[in-house]
């Protein structure tokens, strides 16, 4: 990469998985963003960001609960000391949990649950970002992760069109259809915000060996972001509103 992937960029979900894959990928990336905001719900326990932030001085860690209202309104107090009139370029909207359940076994409580983390969090947490993500698309023209973008972290699972019979999916109620709703709110954000100079995708990471994915998946979290962190350099107006894989593809919704 010449350019970086923009001046700053945040991540929720940060302290272990694909979150802190990425963060770990951007600080080694040159050259790399100006600041790095890695957010978590428990940064005191968070071993791994804590080693990055001695090593690194562009990397900030901050608390951050997506569920909750109020941690989201401390965090953009603390978001927009940090980052000052130039804004935020790149909100990516990773946390995210997979609560299991088959058409027998899934509750009231799981689906709830699920929606919560999965799609209001991320609606939400646009929605408080969006004056730093205004400001930073106000300070150059052309669209993209360099002026101002949201990254929603989807999944293949989500994609109607791709559902078939007994599919491995089936078991995950819960996380399809919160992922399928988080699919709308990225393109109902990227119609209401295309005019803002503002970005927004729906990305799936890949099926990745993490906590959430598991030690079958294929990809190991340091083969997948270098590319993951590639697309999204290589954003731009035509992607706005897509659902996209970790390698461009376009994915049916
Ligand atoms: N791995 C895959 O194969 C795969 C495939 C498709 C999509 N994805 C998506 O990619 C994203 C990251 O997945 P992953 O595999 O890295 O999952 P993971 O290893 O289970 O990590 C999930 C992250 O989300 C955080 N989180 C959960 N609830 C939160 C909350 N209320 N507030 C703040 N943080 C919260 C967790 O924090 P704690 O440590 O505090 O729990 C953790 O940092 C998810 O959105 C997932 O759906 C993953």
């Amino acid at each position: 990469m010449d350019q970086p992937l923009c001046r700053s960029v945040l991540i929720t979900g940060a302290n272990r998985g694909i979150g802190l894959g990425l963060v770990q990928g951007l600080l080694a990336a040159s050259p790399c963003p100006e600041v790095i905001i890695a957010t978590c719900r428990c940064p005191e326990s968070a071993q791994e960001l804590q080693k990055l932030c001695k090593q690194y001085s562009n990397i900030r860690v901050l608390p951050l609960d997506v569920v909750s209202e109020n941690s989201i309104k401390e965090t953009v107090k603390k978001v927009e000391d940090i980052v000052g009139e130039k804004g935020l370029n790149c909100l990516i909207n990773n946390a995210g949990i997979n609560v299991f359940g088959s058409l027998e076994d899934v509750t009231m409580e799981a689906m709830l649950t699920t929606f919560k983390t999965n799609t209001v969090a991320q609606l939400m947490l646009s929605k408080a970002f969006l004056p730093l993500l205004k400001k930073a698309a106000k300070q150059s023209a052309t669209m993209g992760c360099h002026r101002a973008a949201i990254v929603n972290m989807s999944s293949i699972s989500a994609s109607i069109a791709l559902a078939k019979p007994n599919d491995n999916f089936h078991v995950i109620y819960p996380y399809r259809t919160s992922k399928a709703a988080l699919n709308m709110v990225t393109k109902s954000l990227a119609t209401d915000l295309k005019l803002e100079g503002i970005l927004c995708i729906a990305l799936h990471p890949g099926w990745i060996q993490t906590d959430m994915g598991g030690t079958m998946a294929p990809l190991k979290v340091h083969d997948a972001i270098p590319a993951i962190i590639s697309l999204l350099a290589q954003l731009s107006e035509k992607d706005n509103g897509a659902f996209l894989d970790w390698q461009g593809n376009i994915l049916p919704w």
